[in-house]
């Protein structure tokens, strides 16, 4: 019977200890079970979890920035440290820019009208329709960058041929890279961007962006 009793009592201790494990207080420092239990300390905000702290990272950015597995890829339109495409500026150039105005460029991409990167539309004399960007042209011929998909195409487009040439109503940038990519990822390229900044080596946190 006493055997029973002590074991018993070793299970009792062994559920208390359960208890206050789970519900982060320890034994007899407060009241009886049920009662409200102060913050554990793991809850409070500490400097890895606090918004303005999430620090992007370059390297993953340029990961991205590179990835040849991503359809809409960075690198088919943009150079960024001697390597990528040239149908849009090269990045090094905006990388003094704030923050705040490429993450807002990289998720809301806008056309600056008389941009040399600026999208245009070319309709044809049998009707057919180009979108994208020029990159060059010839008396008799201009080349387009068609970014009607991506990688863009570069056509040859004779002018004699050409009906019309209009400011084209999207940019040629894709416009969804906010469901694309994470808020982390976008952090990581806008990062990567800033990090080609010669003037500054401060890193960029998720604060930077709002
Ligand atoms: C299909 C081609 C294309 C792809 C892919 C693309 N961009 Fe762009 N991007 C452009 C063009 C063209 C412009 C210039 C728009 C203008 O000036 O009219 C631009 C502009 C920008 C700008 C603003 C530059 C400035 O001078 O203000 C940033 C920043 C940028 N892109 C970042 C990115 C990043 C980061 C990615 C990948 C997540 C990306 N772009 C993917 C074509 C592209």
């Amino acid at each position: 019977m006493r055997k029973i009793v002590a074991i018993s009592g070793c299970l009792a201790v062994v559920l208390w200890n359960c208890f206050t494990a789970a519900s982060a207080q320890s034994p007899g420092s407060s009241g009886p079970p049920g009662a409200p239990s102060p913050t554990p300390p793991a809850m409070k905000p500490s400097a890895s979890n606090v918004a303005g702290e999430v620090h992007g990272d370059p390297a993953a950015g340029r990961a991205i920035f590179f990835d040849a597995g991503q359809t809409e890829n960075c690198r088919f339109c943009h150079t960024l440290g001697d390597r990528g495409g040239h149908v849009g500026p090269d990045l090094r150039k905006v990388a003094t820019m704030p923050a705040r105005d490429l993450f807002l460029r990289i998720v809301a991409p806008r056309s600056a009208a008389g941009s040399a990167f600026a999208a245009i539309a070319v309709t044809m004399k049998d009707g057919q329709r180009f979108v994208g960007v020029k990159r060059d042209e010839a008396p008799d011929a201009m080349r387009l960058y068609d970014t009607s998909s991506v990688p863009p195409v570069l056509r040859t487009l004779l002018k004699t041929s050409v009906a019309a040439i209009n400011e084209a109503d999207e940019p040629a940038m894709p416009s969804d890279y906010a469901s694309r990519y994470s808020l982390k990822q976008l952090l990581d390229l806008v990062a990567f961007v800033k990090s080609m900044d010669p003037t500054s080596r401060a890193g960029v946190t998720l604060k930077d962006l709002f």
